[in-house]
């Protein structure tokens, strides 16, 4: 089966799954602990090259103030008990947003995991932490035209490729598989740059109740599809691409 080099998920539907049993929206995000861990096993183990998680989104700061404080703190917690298993499995941790807008013990931690885990060859791990889309397609905007100010940088040498290694995951392939749970179909300004020609799949299963099959579901209909990147069947099959 052709595996996806590059996954990205949305994991939606923590508030729900804990309404639906009448507990505190936070006992949705402590059990939303468990499907991460299995992700990211399941796509070490299957030879997967990136995995990309929106944890938190530039929006998410809106939500109330002791939820926002909830979910920080539940991202250190979860950092401090995994590391050592992150690295003793070979996975390259990063974290991708705005960390000005995080509190320092948790920036501190999120620095200290990817300088231990920067040489490893292993799964390519990217948690986005206080993420939008918008804000890294401005970002590398910004970056890009401040290098052509200061005369560094040409501008008609800007191409997508040069446009799109400023990007937060920059070094890494787009993602090939977009997953995301909780019934909702958009994509809430995640990797609007990136996600250009991903495969898009989504589930109504909520994200504590994300498990290994549902993900080996959504494996098995990215391996049907037929990805044309704007290209017809026909030159595809005359091998075009
Ligand atoms: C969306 O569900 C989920 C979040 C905003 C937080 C995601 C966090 C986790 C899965 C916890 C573990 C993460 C890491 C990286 C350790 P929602 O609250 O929007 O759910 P709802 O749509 O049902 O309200």
């Amino acid at each position: 089966m052709r595996v996806p080099r590059h996954v990205a998920i949305i994991m939606d539907g923590n508030g729900r799954w804990a309404e639906r049993r009448g507990l505190p929206r936070a006992a949705g995000h402590r059990a939303g602990v468990k499907p991460v861990r299995t992700c990211i096993e399941e796509c070490a183990r299957q030879g997967v090259e990136a995995l990309t998680l929106f944890a938190f989104s530039s929006e998410n700061f809106r939500r109330p103030l002791t939820e926002v404080g909830l979910l920080m703190q539940l991202f250190l917690e979860a950092l401090d008990r995994e590391i050592d298993e992150l690295a003793g499995k070979g996975v390259q941790v990063r974290f991708i947003g705005a960390r000005e807008l995080l509190a320092a013990a948790l920036t501190e931690r999120m620095a200290a995991a990817e300088a231990r885990t920067r040489d490893n060859a292993g799964l390519k791990l990217a948690i986005a932490v206080a993420y939008g889309g918008r804000w890294d397609i401005l970002g590398a905007a910004q970056r890009l035209a401040r290098a052509v100010a200061a005369g560094e940088l040409d501008w008609a040498s800007v191409d997508e490729a040069r446009f799109g290694a400023e990007l937060a995951l920059g070094d890494r392939p787009d993602p090939d598989l977009f997953i995301r749970t909780g019934g909702d179909q958009r994509i809430s300004n995640y990797l609007l740059w990136n996600l250009a020609y991903t495969e898009l799949w989504f589930s109504d299963t909520l994200w504590p109740e994300f498990d290994a099959a549902e993900l080996e579901r959504a494996f098995a209909a990215f391996a049907e599809r037929e990805r044309r990147f704007g290209l017809t069947s026909a030159q595809l099959g005359a091998g075009a691409c």
